[in-house]
């Protein structure tokens, strides 16, 4: 909040509302005047919204949309006039506490007689099932390598190979049998043996490193001189496609080194307002253990 300041009457993107935590304290801020457009895949956050914020929408001061943050400029398009922008935009990157929570939805080792779901929006017509029963070997050693980085891929793509011969695997509970056949509890650590391969298929089933790739440069056409985008993320994997995106937005060229002279004509639009990436202190951590991996991450749009 700190970062995006907001004041009355300014309009902002949520791009991904969840229980609707950060909506909320940017409505509080922008008076009866402001907007906030927030955005998400999952029907049941757009839902609860609709309970929770029963008079903003009534007032039209907050306007939800079911929808991937991919789609971010067709939205723009069909909810705002022509040439809208925004004071900032903020994104706070993977799975909700409601989501976790679902028994329904597979997201977590505890509801062991979930089924493999995993997937944000309720239509999708992928899940983590399908991947799991119906992708070669060859593709889920590449999942969990590039999107768990899982040291052991290969051994726990086999397991689940010779499982699925004999039987499929249908629930959260049978894959972790497989998955703890190969990757043994270290010591005292907190960190649950299958917490790299539920982080990729999560991924997987979401397309998730994409839709923020996509939308990224999107973002950037929708902010006013000085707006901010924020984003929070939860892995390396997010986090380093956030860096790399700011970074090349704050250089005036892109070209490699090796070129004599600059041919990209590239012009910053971007000032990195946090040169180091902003952790929860371990106060923070102490009251909410799930910020423990966050990252966030904050630049200025410069015209
Ligand atoms: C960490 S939660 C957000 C929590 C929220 N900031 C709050 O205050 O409660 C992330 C939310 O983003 C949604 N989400 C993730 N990827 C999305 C995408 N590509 N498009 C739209 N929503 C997405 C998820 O469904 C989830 O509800």
């Amino acid at each position: 909040m700190e970062y995006l300041n907001p004041v009355p009457g300014q309009k902002f993107i949520d791009c991904t509302l969840g229980g609707g935590g950060y909506s909320k304290a940017i409505l509080d801020k922008i008076s009866d005047n402001g907007k906030v457009l927030a955005i998400d895949m999952d029907n049941l956050a757009i839902e609860n919204a609709k309970l929770n914020f029963k008079t903003e929408i009534e007032n039209k001061r907050l306007i939800l949309v079911q929808d991937n943050f991919k789609n971010l400029s067709e939205i723009i398009k069909e909810n705002f006039d022509a040439g809208t922008k925004f004071n900032g935009i903020v994104f706070d990157l993977g799975l909700s506490s409601a989501q976790l929570q679902d028994r329904s939805r597979g997201f977590s080792f505890q509801s062991v007689e979930a089924p493999l779901n995993m997937a944000f929006n309720q239509d999708a017509t992928i899940s983590a099932n399908i991947i799991i029963n119906k992708y070669s070997e060859d593709k889920l050693i590449k999942i969990f390598k590039d999107y768990g980085e899982e040291k052991n891929a290969r051994q726990v793509a086999s397991e689940i190979i010779k499982a699925r011969k004999e039987s499929p695997i249908e629930t959260v509970g049978q894959l972790l049998l497989i998955i703890n056949k190969v990757i043994k509890r270290h010591g005292a650590s907190k960190i649950h043996p299958a917490t790299k391969i539920f982080q990729a298929l999560r991924i997987a089933v979401n397309d998730e490193l994409e839709n923020l790739k996509q939308v990224l440069p999107q973002a950037l056409e929708l902010l006013i001189d000085g707006g901010s985008i924020i984003i929070v993320s939860f892995h390396s994997l997010e986090d380093r496609i956030v860096k790399q995106f700011f970074k090349n937005e704050s250089r005036d060229c892109i070209c490699s080194p090796i070129c004599p002279a600059c041919r990209c004509n590239h012009k910053a639009r971007l000032k990195i307002l946090t040169s180091k990436v902003i952790k929860p202190t371990d106060e923070e951590i102490s009251t909410n253990p799930r910020a423990r991996s966050a990252r966030l991450r904050v630049a200025q749009f410069r015209n």
